[in-house]
């Protein structure tokens, strides 16, 4: 899978893909991330992607002609199965969405800044939009980086057997169960004992109820599905 991430602050994205699951994802060669810096795409002396906003008001807006630029140069190179934009007023980031990313090949992902971008950019380019929750961040780049990690480690051969995406919390709308390690018995703080009775299926049914139980109390709107 190809992510292609358009920002005006690439510094910002860089260091979580140098380490643990999505580092080692670019070096089994599952996934290759490039960046691109807005402003090498404008013909601007001072570089500047924003300007103030027609009809007035507070805030600046991200100029549609870098990103045309910059889009139109990746979609000349290649065919983009999506063109994300990262904004607070998109669909709310949910692990279905995840799922269903982690199967195309070529992802761009546009980073907002100031107020957003020029309502033609999305009109024009933009296949999805997505948030990654009900707040305001100062730019997408931080929620680029959530659906990043979201969608990388659902992608086949990305993490091992024994990380396996599929016993994640939500992939079957169910929280996860509790889950322990050694030592069994910690200053008289035990495991349940089912789980060292070496009974499978027993020890199935019970993480099993321990995920319903979870989701009933914590998010029973998980249930409603
Ligand atoms: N940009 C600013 N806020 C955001 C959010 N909540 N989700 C995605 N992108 C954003």
């Amino acid at each position: 899978m190809r992510i292609d991430i358009i920002t005006v602050v690439p510094d910002m994205l860089k260091s979580p893909f140098e380490a643990s699951i999505m580092k080692r994802s670019i070096e089994k060669g599952l996934v290759d991330v490039q960046f691109h810096n807005l402003r090498d795409y404008t013909t601007n002396t001072y570089k500047q992607v924003d300007d103030y906003q027609f009809g007035g008001g507070a805030g600046m807006v991200m100029m549609i002609e870098p990103i045309d630029k910059c889009i139109s140069k990746l979609t000349s190179e290649r065919d983009y199965d999506e063109i994300i934009y990262m904004t607070p007023d998109g669909e709310t980031l949910h692990q279905g969405m995840a799922n269903q990313l982690s199967l195309k090949n070529n992802v761009i992902l546009l980073c907002g800044h100031y107020k957003g971008v020029d309502q033609r950019v999305r009109d024009q380019f933009i296949t999805k939009e997505i948030s990654i929750g009900d707040y305001v961040l100062s730019g997408g780049e931080l929620g680029a980086l959530i659906l990043c990690d979201a969608i990388i480690r659902l992608i086949p051969g990305v993490l091992g057997n024994e990380t396996s995406a599929l016993t994640d919390s939500f992939q079957d709308n169910l929280l996860a169960p509790p889950i322990y390690t050694r030592p069994a018995n910690y200053k008289g703080w035990k495991v349940p004992e089912v789980l060292t009775s070496g009974n499978f299926p027993k020890i199935e049914t019970w993480r099993e109820e321990q995920a319903y139980l979870r989701t009933k109390e914590r998010r029973p709107d998980l249930l409603k599905d």
